[in-house]
């Protein structure tokens, strides 16, 4: 192609494949766009529930495919209308690549609602057609109107995180108006779980964490929890029952709502961000006895994104994590799934011009 030039890749072949170095196209930067050596990448879960279409019903795979959406760099190249970024500068890129800039969602700053948004992945590609490939490469296109500004402060690999499991935490906390004098749970100490507990305990609010890990109970309170319950223990549960203003679920696999909604006061909201792969199961009565709301949250927009990677930059907030080459992508995805990571792992994408 022409208008394209090869990049390095790590993709899956299928839904059961592990993944393999590749290569991709990726467009030669047009009029607005950025190009990006990528320096990190984090592996969110949802990189593995894609990569292994466990999400099928909703958005099928599209093979090869090749993950990653907390991406952080360098500026190589730029477009000749680019503004506000120049060569050598540090850029980030989330969860989304393109949207249509026209409808009432994108005009409300709301892009994650756009019908017409395009994902960093898995996405129909508007330019080379196909479909979007993410961030486990050497460099990255995107439309500027796509591309975060970074802190200079902060570590870059732990920074990578911050533009999916950062916006994913941050949103619905300022959405649903977390602060001081609120008692607020936190269900998961993984990659989300844990920026939740930062920005929840940043906000101000009283942080008390659940988790199916009895062994990150001191980490729990290093990040900033105030107290932390073994979500398996029944009575430490009920200890906590219709205290709770508001509780983000950021659990991956199937569990039991029910217990956390009674948790919370009336009117007291908990929010889905954990997308299982099976629908859980509701009881009325968790939610009609006392008023409570159960919702749930999709990233964030462009101008909230930015708005957390400076609100980290003045509160020095990065994630906590494990950096690891690319050539352990694979057995980082079986730890995953054992909730055996600390908190995030973050890709030195150096690794892969070696590999
Ligand atoms: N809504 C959005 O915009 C959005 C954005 C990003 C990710 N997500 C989704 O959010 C979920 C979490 O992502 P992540 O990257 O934070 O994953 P993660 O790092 O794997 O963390 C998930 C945590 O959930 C807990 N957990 C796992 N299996 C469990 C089980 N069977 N029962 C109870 N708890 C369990 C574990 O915490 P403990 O060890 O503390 O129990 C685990 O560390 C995924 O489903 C992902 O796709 C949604
Ligand atoms: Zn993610
Ligand atoms: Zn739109």
């Amino acid at each position: 192609m022409e208008n394209a030039y090869t990049a390095k890749a790590y993709s899956a072949a299928s839904e059961t494949a592990p993944l393999a170095p590749d290569t991709v196209p990726r467009r030669n930067p047009t009029d607005r766009d950025v190009q990006i050596e990528i320096l990190f990448c984090g592996i969110c879960h949802s990189d593995l529930h894609q990569v292994r279409n466990e999400w099928g019903e909703f958005m099928p795979t599209v093979y090869p495919c090749v993950p990653g959406h907390e991406i952080v760099g360098r500026v190589t190249k730029t477009g000749p209308a680019v503004e506000n970024f120049k060569p050598g500068d540090l850029a980030a890129v989330g969860c989304m690549v393109d949207s249509d800039h026209t409808c009432p969602n994108c005009q409300e700053g709301l892009e994650q609602f756009c019908p017409n948004m395009t994902l960093t992945y898995n996405s129909p590609d508007k330019h080379l057609g196909g479909v979007t490939y993410g961030g486990y490469s050497d460099s990255i296109v995107v439309d500027e109107r796509f591309v975060l500004r970074v802190p200079e402060n902060l570590d870059l690999a732990g920074t990578a995180p911050l533009l999916c499991a950062g916006i994913t935490t941050y949103s619905p906390m300022r959405h649903w108006g977390v602060g001081k004098g609120q008692k607020v749970g936190v269900v998961g100490l993984g990659g989300l779980g844990h920026m939740g507990v930062k920005f929840a305990h940043a906000l101000g609010a009283h942080v008390v964490v659940f988790t199916t890990s009895p062994g990150k109970t001191d980490d729990a309170r290093r990040l900033g929890a105030d107290e932390v319950v073994v979500s398996r223990n029944q009575d430490e549960m009920q200890k906590h029952a219709g205290s709770f203003d508001f509780i983000l679920d950021t659990v991956s696999a199937n569990h039991d709502i029910n217990a956390y909604l009674a948790l919370l006061k009336h009117d007291g909201n908990l929010t889905l961000v954990g997308a299982p792969e099976k629908p859980l199961a509701l009881a009325a009565f968790s939610l009609i006895g006392r008023r409570r709301s159960l919702s749930g949250s999709l990233i964030g927009g462009v101008a909230e994104t930015q708005e957390m990677l400076d609100f980290c930059g003045e509160h020095n907030i990065t994630a906590d994590v494990e950096v690891i080459p690319i050539q352990k992508v694979n057995e980082a995805y079986e730890r995953l799934l054992k909730s055996d990571v600390k908190y995030r792992f973050s890709i030195d994408m150096a690794s892969l011009k070696s590999g």
